[in-house]
């Protein structure tokens, strides 16, 4: 509610900036200037009073003198934090003893000859300092606040930059911006639709993209060859610190694609962007297959900064029987540097059997020989060949995870894998380690073509349906769908999934084969992708292609680690707007043209 104004507020007139507050140096001593900003903070000393004046470049203090300017200095009285100002004076180095080395700008300071009322503002929800640790909830209710503070300020316009950095590496190889529609049929990319009603079809609806994936397949049909664009996606799922419900891709797709090619434009893209904030990239980025990753780190986005690495043990017969588990087993050693307690390892079993382990246990290389919980039921020569199997060095401990059940299984060595990625997470993040170097990026390439959803009682794709699989597997597309690989490749960056792609299928017949596999009928497949089919046989050209994850990317660049820090106005973890409100109820009228009833249970 607007309290009644007391304030007489001026014009801005025609007032024009003359310098950003950030940017004043001696250098400009003697030089009349205009500034215009918000008030960061006011120091009324009786005599004098001094603003600090704030935009986006950064802070000046500004000197209210009632001998130079007694209507300057009048109106300074009735300022408060947050109010917006233009100043007009001339800029003075300070007397030695008042610099402030604190800022920038701390050797001169602005004496007014005119202040300008702009405008009054409430009280802030929070002060806007880099230190304060206002609530999320405030900071996104009152986002147009927050956006002033000087983080956000840095985060947008590094994404600004960065952004412009991608626009033109792009088109310096040759792709072309091209956007594509957001009302349009559902891409399927694993998510939720978001749906939108059509008033002009009554009960059809639109469904935004998960991605522009087959439209950019369309574009290389069309003939456009190279294609990028920085596009929003919109993807209702759970969220996390990395997912937002929109989110924006650089989106790629070039027509007679090498991957080592498109590996090349995207690698030195990376090295550009990380550039700007001052981070050395080598490359080429090393690559690991789906299978090393998920054998090595049991991830297929694995932060390979930390070594830790899982080497896979078969147990002897005798050892499968004494544990009652099945011979294919997983050991880590950990570096004699990291020395873990009894109750550090008791925790990781906890863990390890939370995630999914069968069973874990210990092997200690110690002066006096190796100790483990093991040896009681295996006997010290067993451990002891497990160790030296191992290449356990003095110092070091083996943690060791297997399965239960004596015969082994595909599922369990996936479950197995994945308990192993998860017990080494927690490892890093018990020990408190540091990675080895600050940027750790990897390619991972060969996935699966398909994964089993035992829910669904089907096969699904592991990237999306559009992906080719390799040439080699294509006679087992049908009779062993499990062993087919796919052209697939993702980018990671410090355990972070921060791209995806593949080489698509761009023959019709192949293309069906594949729907038939997960499971979609002819007329299923047409229905949905009629016109992708019909794309097919119109001479579409091997095309292939990548979306990089901006706001992760940029999230690690400004070394924020949650991407609501790089977007202006992001959703919580609810997918709510706080600030509009948003999703909200419609009014009955609109509904009703829309021809949506809403049920009531
Ligand atoms: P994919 O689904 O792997 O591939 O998405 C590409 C990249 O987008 C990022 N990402 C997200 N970022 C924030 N919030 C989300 N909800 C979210 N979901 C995904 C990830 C991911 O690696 N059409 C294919 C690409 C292709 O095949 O060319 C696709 O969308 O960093």
């Amino acid at each position: 509610m607007q309290t009644e104004r007391k304030l007489e507020l001026d014009h801005l007139g025609d007032w024009r900036r003359t310098h950003h507050c950030g940017e004043l140096r001696p250098s400009h001593a003697g030089q009349k200037v205009f500034l215009a900003g918000w008030v960061d903070r006011r120091r009324d000393l009786g005599h004098l009073i001094f603003l600090d004046l704030r935009d986006h470049t950064g802070i000046v203090q500004v000197v209210l003198n009632p001998e130079l300017s007694p209507s300057a200095h009048d109106k300074g009285e009735q300022v408060r934090s947050e109010y917006v100002v233009g100043v007009e004076g001339e800029v003075v180095v300070r007397a030695e003893q008042t610099v402030n080395p604190q800022i920038p700008t701390g050797q001169v300071e602005v004496q007014a000859r005119q202040l300008l009322l702009l405008n009054d503002a409430k009280t802030p929800p929070f002060p806007l300092d880099d230190g304060a640790r206002p609530s999320e909830e405030s900071r996104l209710r009152y986002r147009y606040v927050d956006l002033r503070r000087a983080r956000m300020q840095r985060n947008l316009r590094l994404r600004h930059q960065a952004a412009l950095l991608v626009r033109r590496h792009m088109s310096e190889h040759g792709f072309i911006e091209i956007e594509t529609p957001f009302l349009t049929r559902s891409t399927p990319e694993g998510a939720r639709d978001y749906l939108v009603p059509s008033r002009l079809r009554p009960g059809h609806f639109y469904a935004l993209p998960q991605s522009p994936q087959l439209f950019k397949q369309l574009l290389m049909i069309g003939g456009f060859d190279r294609y990028f664009q920085i596009v929003r996606c919109f993807r209702d799922e759970d969220l996390r610190a990395d997912r937002q419900p929109e989110f924006t891709q650089i989106d790629v797709e070039m027509a007679f694609p090498q991957r080592e090619e498109l590996f090349e434009i995207i690698e030195r893209l990376m090295q550009k962007l990380f550039a700007l904030v001052d981070a050395r990239m080598e490359l080429p980025v090393p690559r690991l297959t789906y299978a090393e990753a998920m054998e090595r780190y049991g991830s297929d986005k694995p932060h390979t900064g930390f070594g830790l690495e899982w080497a896979r043990l078969t147990l002897p017969a005798a050892a499968c029987q004494a544990l009652k588990a099945d011979p294919s087993a997983k050991a880590l050693r950990v570096p004699a540097a990291e020395p873990l307690s009894r109750s550090q390892l008791d925790q990781l079993q906890d863990w390890a059997q939370a995630s999914g382990a069968g069973w874990f246990s210990y092997i200690k290389n110690e002066p006096n020989g190796f100790r483990s919980p093991l040896t009681k039921p295996l006997g010290e020569a067993p451990v002891a060949s497990l160790a030296r199997a191992a290449g356990l060095q003095p110092g070091e401990i083996l943690l060791l995870i297997g399965s239960k059940g004596e015969t082994a299984s595909s599922l369990k060595a996936r479950q197995l894998d994945e308990a192993s990625g998860a017990l080494r997470l927690r490892l890093i993040e018990r020990l408190r380690l540091a990675p080895r170097a600050p940027w750790n990026f990897v390619w991972v390439v060969d996935f699966p073509m398909f994964e089993y959803d035992e829910k669904e009682n089907r096969f699904v794709a592991m990237h999306h349906p559009f992906t080719s699989p390799r040439e080699e597997d294509l006679p087992k597309l049908e009779s062993d769908p499990a062993a087919v690989k796919a052209r697939a490749y993702d980018l990671v960056l410090n355990g972070q999934e921060i791209g995806g792609g593949s080489i698509r299928l761009h023959r019709r017949d192949i293309q069906a084969r594949v729907f038939r596999v997960l499971g979609l009928s002819e007329e299923m497949a047409r229905e949905r992708f009629g016109f992708l089919m019909d794309a097919l046989e119109s001479g579409a050209p091997p095309h292939g292609g990548i979306a990089l994850g901006w706001d992760r990317i940029v999230a690690l660049m400004a070394g924020e680690s949650n991407i609501r820090e790089v977007i202006a106005f992001p959703k919580t973890a609810s997918a709510v707007d706080l600030m509009c409100d948003a999703p909200a109820t419609v009014d009955p009228e609109q509904l009703d043209e829309l021809g949506i009833q809403i049920k009531q249970d």
